[in-house]
């Protein structure tokens, strides 16, 4: 039988499972078709990728991107139309229904909904997939104890879910996840239910089951703050297909394609949106310059050196640095004052080791040729459910004047005049289903 108690493997104790060559999951050109009366939807379209072994793997997309349905091939919830799926080496695509129950406890899902049973208490919820995988009652108590006390919320093991946050629920929904000991967790929106502060507490969480359990971790999204936070590697899908694939600091700094550059500015807020610029402009006489901070440039530090050695006075006027992936990376908009042959041989200079994107000045404005605009394009964007509300504002608190805070090109925190919280939204998830 599958679950037989895993002897040795506690939450809190135990190396990660080492990571092997073989993947976790691989998708060998999956398409998944969708069949509703004449109507044909090619959910998953032609899909190729690998999740490797110990690793945060992000999926993000708009609504209907089939994100859900490219998950749910993998524990076998949905079947291929063709192609294959490999999980831990075995090709699932062909197993049959025992040997896949087999395989499914392998994995763990926790959902957005949380899919909690109201009628039991979170012990008895953390406590069922044991039961169902026939582990004896004394090992069930002690394991549920090990797991709530894992999460974080070992004081509320008698209490009904109808009393818990979101945060706290979406906890048992990891505990219970993680009940059996499986080697990859898959989840789905699992924090879109979440305020941005309880959504952080909980990224914290799955990262640590990542690295003290070595669980493989495929996270589903619409949020690219979420991947920011959370992932290592990221694949970005539209219309069923994969558009982009990468390590999500190397995504964040050169994203390619458009969708892409679309959630890569909704999470760094750091470019002042058109007409932002056009305020900046207005206010300050001088050059304004956008300015790349990442790690691999140094630009942080040779920014304010470049400066003193042109001897152009620099105001920093806009932007936001923040980590991605653990790593500073962002952007600075700055007031060049001084010489204009001394202004220029400086933006020079600066193109020489980071991206600079020129706005010019008042008299003579210069356009930001990779502008990303945040209108609220209903085709293009997540359903209004996922919309994050206010994900267009991008600039300073209040759009008008400049507000911030923070520690010049200090990492972890965020530079410059935005609203961290902007452009997120709180949706009361307490249900269960
Ligand atoms: N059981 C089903 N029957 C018919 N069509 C389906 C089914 N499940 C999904 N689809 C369709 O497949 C496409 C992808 O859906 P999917 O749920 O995978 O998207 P998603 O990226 O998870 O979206 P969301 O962000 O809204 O959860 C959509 O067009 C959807 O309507
Ligand atoms: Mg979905």
């Amino acid at each position: 039988m599958s679950g037989t108690p895993a002897s040795g493997t506690t939450p809190t104790g135990g190396p990660p499972s080492t990571t092997t060559a073989q993947p976790a999951v691989r998708f060998v050109d999956v398409t998944k078709t969708f069949v509703t009366g004449k109507h044909e939807v090619r959910a998953v379209d032609g899909v190729s990728l690998d999740v490797h072994a110990g690793e945060i793997f992000g999926v993000i997309g708009y609504s209907g991107a089939g994100k859900s349905t490219l998950v749910r091939l993998i524990n076998a919830l949905e079947k291929v139309t063709s192609g294959s799926v490999v999980v831990d080496g075995t090709d699932i695509t062909t197993l049959g229904e025992s040997k896949l129950r087999h395989v499914r406890a392998g994995i763990g899902m926790i959902f957005q909904q949380f899919n909690l049973m109201s009628s039991r208490t979170v012990a008895a919820n953390v406590a069922y997939p044991l039961k169902v995988a026939g582990w004896p009652k004394e090992e069930r108590a002690a394991r549920v104890a090990e797991l709530l006390e894992f999460v974080g919320i070992a004081d509320k093991a008698r209490q009904y879910p109808a009393r818990l946050s979101g945060g706290q629920k979406q906890r048992v929904g990891i505990a219970r996840a993680l009940a059996t000991n499986p080697k990859i967790l898959l989840a789905d929106e699992a924090t879109s239910a979440l305020d941005p502060e309880t959504t952080q507490d909980v990224l914290a969480l799955l990262r640590r089951v990542n690295r003290e359990l070595g669980v493989t971790i495929v996270v589903i999204t619409h949020e690219m703050d979420v991947v920011r936070q959370a992932c290592h590697r990221v694949a970005v899908m539209e219309e069923g297909k994969v558009v982009e694939l990468g390590d999500v600091y190397q995504v964040f700094s050169a994203p390619r394609h458009g969708a892409t550059r679309r959630f890569v500015a909704t999470a760094l807020k750091d470019r002042p949106a058109p007409d932002v610029v056009e305020r900046l402009r207005a206010r300050h006489t001088g050059r304004i310059v956008t300015v790349g901070i990442d790690e691999a440039s140094g630009s942080s530090a040779r920014l304010t050196s470049t400066l003193r050695a042109h001897g152009v006075d620099g105001t920093v006027v806009y932007g936001g640095i923040t980590e991605v992936a653990e790593r500073p990376y962002g952007s600075l908009t700055v007031e060049l004052v001084g010489p204009d042959d001394a202004v220029e041989r400086l933006v020079a200079d600066l193109r020489s080791f980071t991206d600079v994107v020129d706005l010019g000045t008042a008299a003579r404005p210069l356009d930001d040729p990779s502008v990303v605009v945040h209108a609220d394009h209903p085709e293009e964007g997540p359903d209004p459910e996922h919309r994050s509300a206010g994900a267009e504002t991008i600039g300073p608190a209040g759009g008008v004047r400049p507000f911030g805070s923070g520690v010049f090109g200090g990492p972890g925190g965020s530079v410059g005049g935005n609203d961290p919280a902007a452009g997120r939204h709180i949706v009361d998830g307490g249900d269960e289903r």
